[in-house]
């Protein structure tokens, strides 16, 4: 029982740490409010948590560490259509999270999971959703994507506007080498030899290549700005069965 509430208070120490950084795009710019229009943030009581993406009408894309099981007052609400967090978007409360039944911790994998919101959003004007990539998507190394968030940048200073970097593509044997022991199931794009990329905060914000939500941000190193480590996405192509299954049964 010691052992285990150890390990608990472990792992809400890491979340803490994580949060504690804050969202970060390193070397960023801001986002045309034309532009992503399907990015959402994830929200507690207190405001920005994670980032998302809206991929059906009533549900967001995120990452399963963003929300922890323990925490009676978790993600509660999803805020769409708007890149300026301080102007009123359209909000909708989760009524579901459905977090991948493999996942364990971002260290394991499959750390996706979707948020059913309470009411349907209406498309076109400043709310769009992002198509999802098929499951045979190959990114091949070194092909350019993008990774949005809000939160600090580089500068060190929250923002409240959606910035957005470029980031490639890092080939799978590479990023292996940096970090002993990737889970399967990711991809590893920016962050490395390069100072742009994403940090903790940007968690559940999506890798966009292609115009598709290939990824999903997972972690990076502890201060993100070490330029030996590549930022780690879960690869949504290899989550498309689970997806399409939550999404036609409409919840978990
Ligand atoms: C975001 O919205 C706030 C409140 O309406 C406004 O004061 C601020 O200038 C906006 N930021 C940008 C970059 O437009
Ligand atoms: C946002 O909504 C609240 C409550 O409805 C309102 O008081 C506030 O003025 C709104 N802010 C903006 C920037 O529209």
């Amino acid at each position: 029982m010691h052992a285990l509430h150890n390990f608990l208070l472990f792992h809400v120490l890491i979340y803490l740490g994580r949060n504690a950084l804050g969202a970060k795009i390193i070397n960023g710019v801001k986002v045309p409010d034309n532009l992503m229009r399907y990015m959402a943030s994830v929200q507690d009581s207190d405001g920005h948590v994670c980032g998302g993406v809206l991929i059906s009408n009533n549900f967001v894309l995120t990452a399963a560490h963003c929300h922890d099981d323990d925490d009676e007052d978790g993600l509660v609400r999803v805020v769409l259509g708007t890149h300026n967090l301080s102007n009123n978007g359209t909000v909708r409360d989760i009524v579901q999270r459905c977090k991948h039944p493999h996942y364990w911790d971002h260290t394991t994998g499959s750390d996706i999971m979707l948020l059913k919101l309470s009411e349907s959003v209406p498309e076109g004007g400043t709310i769009q959703r992002i198509p999802l990539p098929p499951s045979n998507m190959n990114l091949q190394p070194n092909q350019m994507c993008h990774v949005a968030g809000w939160g600090t940048t580089e500068a060190g200073t929250g923002v409240t506007d959606l910035r957005v970097v470029g980031v490639s593509v890092v080939d799978q044997d590479v990023c292996r080498e940096r970090w002993t022991g990737i889970p399967e199931g990711v991809i590893c794009a920016g962050g490395y030899r390069t100072l742009k990329g994403s940090c903790h905060g940007d968690s559940g914000g999506p890798l966009v290549c292609n115009g598709m939500a290939a990824g999903v941000v997972s972690y990076g190193d502890s201060d993100c700005s070490d330029p030996g480590f590549p930022d780690v996405y879960t690869d949504v192509s290899q989550f498309r069965p689970w997806i399409g299954k939550v999404l036609r049964q409409n919840g978990c």
